[in-house]
């Protein structure tokens, strides 16, 4: 049977495309549900382009159960978190053991946490004139950026990069490795 897929996405929603693009045609899994908590995203418009149901949805509720029912509901096997950037709630955790991912755009444990996010990762990066960085996928547990690491890949760092070039090398990254890991992970290949 196919596996339901469910993202949450609170920005332009670029690796979103990228997984639902993969999982279009495919027989392992299939992205049936995109979360958002941003009613002007873009990863929603992205969502409906390509038909998938969307759920915006609101604090309150997220912090009592996480929407866990409502996954559960929808029959969502496997939860991914691309650009996501509310903390997951217990509730949701217990619901989908080993069952949520995040991507991070930094090698983690560097650069992790509450309030490393997006562009304020990539600054601090070049901050402190590190030569390498690169991005962490890794399973989601109650702390920000976490989780026991599933795969992490490497991009150089040339004297003068700006953190916004820096985030285009990372994004290639994530593009380039998020589906193909989570096509693994869902197949156990
Ligand atoms: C990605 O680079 C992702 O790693 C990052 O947000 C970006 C979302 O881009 N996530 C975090 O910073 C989580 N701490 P996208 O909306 O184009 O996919």
């Amino acid at each position: 049977m196919k596996q339901k897929l469910a993202i949450f996405a609170s920005g332009a929603g670029s690796n979103a495309k990228k997984i639902i693009e993969h999982f279009k045609n495919s027989p392992v899994a299939a992205v049936a549900l995109v979360v958002c908590n941003k009613p002007h995203a873009g990863v929603l418009d992205i969502a409906a382009a390509a038909e998938i149901e969307t759920a915006l949805i609101e604090r309150d509720q997220y912090k009592k159960d996480g929407y866990a029912q409502f996954l559960k509901e929808k029959g969502i096997d496997f939860v991914i978190l691309a650009g996501f950037l509310w903390k997951i709630p217990q509730p949701l955790i217990d619901a989908f053991p080993r069952g949520i991912i995040n991507i991070h755009p930094a090698l983690l444990p560097k650069y992790g946490g509450k309030g490393m996010y997006g562009a304020f990762v990539h600054e601090a990066v070049i901050a402190a004139k590190d030569a390498v960085s690169g991005i962490t996928i890794h399973y989601v547990d109650e702390h920000y950026d976490h989780g026991d690491v599933i795969f992490q890949a490497t991009c150089d760092i040339a004297p003068g990069d700006t953190p916004d070039q820096l985030a285009e090398k990372v994004h290639q990254l994530e593009h380039e490795h998020f589906p193909r890991v989570i096509e693994q992970l869902l197949t156990g290949k």
